[in-house]
């Protein structure tokens, strides 16, 4: 059991809705903020394009908007909130002057956490006043349905604060992956970048397009992945064997310079050509449009995934 209740959201944009959306759908009492006041329409509507999912995948009955409060200031917003979970723009001196004041607001026992992409932990509180009861909880859009959450400590946090922390995504049918100790980028971020820096090296190139990419990683080790990740998947790449057969046969790749990982210049070339080939991508579909085939697939997919991860992880 959680003692945590009350979530205060600081930052409405895609991150702070999916976090929104998710808590409300574990009944939890939520409390928002963005300096963007306009943003409060946006958040409706998109808990109403969202919830027919949300509700197929938690098996939920109805949400209750009630639980749900948009303020005007932060201060009112921390008032009586036992977690703050900030999703503000991902920028070192926006988040730290930010954290800064979540910290001067929060209550004295309040958990703060931090939806950051891979900004340290330790740099972004280092003007918040109880650094011991930080953390980044790093997740995955869409929020509202996908369970992954990366706890990262900072050097400064408790442990007790991260076991509570952990309680509560639980609580909200996440399942944390405890980062032991902060790095730049964490984990699942610096396997998503690598593969998004070598991408943009072929699309600047010109070997290829952003859907030819994409359809690499789709008809492939997309499937794959979403079941398991490299190391098994490699380990079955190596016959009866596995690994050590796997490692025997492609350790050697490792010496050929396949990859270049360093990013390429954002250049006004490689930027058209990603914008230019993802729009041919949508096929005149808007952002939403796609976002609700890809919410009712991630839903079935997630129903499916769940009869046979057992049989793998269990
Ligand atoms: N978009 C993703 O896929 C993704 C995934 C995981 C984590 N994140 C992280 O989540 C955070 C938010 O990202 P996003 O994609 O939702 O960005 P976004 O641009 O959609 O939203 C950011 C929001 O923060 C608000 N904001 C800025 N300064 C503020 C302040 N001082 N007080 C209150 N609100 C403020 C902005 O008005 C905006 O609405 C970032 O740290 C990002 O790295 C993003």
């Amino acid at each position: 059991m959680t003692r945590i209740h009350k979530v205060a959201v600081v930052g409405t944009g895609v991150i702070g809705t999916g976090w929104i959306i998710r808590c409300l759908a574990h009944n939890k009492i939520v409390y928002a903020y963005d300096k963007d006041l306009k943003l409060k329409k946006n958040l409706i509507s998109e808990i109403k394009r969202t919830w027919p999912y949300v509700k197929k995948l938690f098996n939920k009955k109805s949400i209750n908007l009630k639980n749900f409060k948009f303020f005007t200031t932060i201060e009112e917003t921390l008032r009586n909130a036992d977690f703050v979970q900030e999703c503000a723009s991902e920028n070192y001196a926006l988040k730290t002057k930010l954290m800064s004041l979540i910290g001067k607001y929060a209550k004295p026992n309040a958990i703060i956490s931090s939806s950051s992409s891979g900004l340290l932990p330790s740099r972004i509180y280092s003007k918040c006043k109880n650094p011991e009861r930080t953390m980044i909880g790093h997740p995955f859009n869409p929020v509202y349905l996908l369970p992954a959450v990366e706890i990262v400590p900072g050097k400064k946090t408790k442990n007790k604060f991260l076991k509570e922390a952990k309680k509560f995504y639980k609580s909200i049918s996440m399942n944390p992956i405890m980062v032991k100790n902060e790095l730049p980028g964490y984990l699942s971020d610096r396997l998503q970048e690598a593969l998004w820096r070598e991408g943009l090296h072929i699309i600047n190139e010109g070997y290829a397009t952003t859907e030819e990419l994409d359809r690499a990683i789709e008809d492939g080790p997309g499937l794959r992945w979403s079941l398991m990740g490299t190391f098994l998947t490699f380990h079955l790449a190596g016959g009866k064997t596995g690994m050590k057969h796997m490692l025997e046969q492609f350790g050697p790749a490792l010496k050929l310079p396949w990859t270049k990982l360093k990013a390429p210049k954002l250049s006004k070339k490689l930027s058209s050509r990603l914008i230019s080939g993802t729009a041919k991508q949508a096929k005149g579909k808007s952002v939403a449009m796609i976002s609700n085939i890809r919410d009712q697939y991630l839903v079935d997919l997630q129903k499916l995934r769940k009869k046979y991860e057992n049989k793998i992880r269990g």
